[in-house]
C-alpha cells in the first residue's frame, strides 16, 4: 500500500503533467478537506489549470505542505470547519482577500465508526459525522452563497458518496450524512436554479485515499466486490470528473448527484 507521501506525489506528478491549461484562470475555488485525499487531488487539478484556490483543512500541515509550488495563487486556512463561526469569518477573508469566490468544493469528510449494526451505534458519533460532512457542508454553503449572488455565477459540488445513495452496513451515520448532503443539493440545485449558481454532488464509490485505508479492509472489500469493475476508483479520475462539473461548460445540470462508481451506480 502506498504511503500518504507517496499518494500525494503522485497525483501531483498526474495533474502537473496536465498543467498549461488555462480553463480556470481568473477564477478563485475554496477546497475544504484540501489536505488529503480528493480535496488534496481537486485542489492540485484547479491550481494546475489556472485557478486560485483558497486550500481549508483543519491539518495545517498537510495544507502547508502540500501546496508550497503553488504559492501565492493559493492560500491556506487552516480551520475545524464545524466551528460556524469561523467558517463565517474565514469565507469573509477569502472573498476579502482574493476579492471574489467562483468555486466551492465541499470535500472534508469523516467516516466515522465502522462496521457497527443500528441497534449498537453511539449516537455521538452520528452527531460528530453529521456535523463534519452534512453541517459544514451547509454551513460553508450558506457562507458563500451570497457572494456568488452578488456576480451571478457560482460552481458548488458536494462531496456525498455511493453508501449516501444505498446506505452501507454498517456505516449509518456516514451513509445518512450523505443522503442528506444529496437532499441539500437537490433543495440547494432548485433554489438557485434562476441565479447563475448551480449546486452538485459527487458519488463516488471508493476512491483509495488515507479516508479509505483508515477502514478496516473487510469494509473496503465490501464496498469493491460491489464495483462492477471490481477495483477502486483513482484520484485523477475523480478531479478529471470535478474539474469537469465545476466548469463554465458544465451549466445545465443543477442538483443532480454525478456518479463515480465503475458501473455499481447505474440508476
Ligand atoms: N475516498 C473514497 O473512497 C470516498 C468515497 C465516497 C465519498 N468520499 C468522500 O470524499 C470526501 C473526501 O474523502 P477522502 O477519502 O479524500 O478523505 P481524507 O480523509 O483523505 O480527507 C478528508 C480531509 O478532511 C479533513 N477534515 C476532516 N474533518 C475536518 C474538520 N472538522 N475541519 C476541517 N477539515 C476536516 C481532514 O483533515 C482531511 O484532510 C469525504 O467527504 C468522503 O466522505 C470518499
Amino acid at each position: 500500500m502506498k504511503s500518504k507521501d507517496q499518494n500525494d506525489e503522485a497525483v501531483f506528478n498526474a495533474t502537473m503533467k496536465k498543467e498549461g491549461r488555462d480553463e480556470f484562470k481568473g477564477q478563485v475555488a475554496i477546497v475544504t478537506g484540501a489536505a488529503s485525499g480528493l480535496g488534496f487531488a481537486i485542489a492540485n487539478k484547479l491550481l494546475s489549470e489556472g485557478a486560485m484556490v483558497a486550500l481549508l483543512d483543519i491539518n495545517q500541515d498537510g495544507l502547508d505542505k502540500g501546496f508550497q509550488q503553488y504559492r501565492p495563487k493559493s492560500k491556506v486556512y487552516p480551520i475545524d470547519i464545524t466551528q460556524e463561526s469561523l467558517v463565517n469569518e474565514t469565507i469573509a477573508a477569502i472573498a476579502e482577500d482574493f476579492g471574489k469566490i467562483d468555486i466551492l468544493v465541499n470535500s472534508a469528510g469523516i467516516s466515522g465508526e465502522t462496521n457497527v449494526v443500528s441497534h449498537e451505534v453511539d449516537i455521538r458519533d452520528i452527531h460528530k459525522v453529521f456535523e463534519v460532512n452534512f453541517m459544514s457542508s451547509f454551513t460553508i454553503a450558506k457562507a458563500v452563497i451570497p457572494h456568488m449572488l452578488k456576480r451571478n455565477y457560482g460552481r458548488i459540488l458536494h462531496i456525498a458518496s455511493i453508501a449516501g445513495k444505498e446506505g452501507n452496513v454498517g456505516m449509518l451515520a456516514y451513509s445518512s450524512s450523505k443522503a442528506a448532503v444529496i437532499g441539500m443539493t437537490k433543495v440547494q440545485g432548485k433554489e438557485y436554479a434562476e441565479t447563475g449558481i448551480t449546486v452538485n454532488a459527487l458519488a463516488p464509490a471508493v476512491i483509495r485515499t488515507p479516508l479509505v485505508d483508515a477502514l478496516p479492509e473487510q469494509q473496503i472489500k465490501y464496498m469493491t466486490d460491489k464495483i462492477p469493475m471490481k477495483r477502486c476508483g483513482t484520484l485523477e479520475e475523480a478531479a478529471d470528473l470535478v474539474a469537469y462539473i465545476v466548469s463554465k461548460q458544465n451549466s445545465f445540470i443543477t442538483g443532480f448527484t454525478f456518479d463515480l462508481s465503475g458501473g455499481r451506480a447505474t440508476y
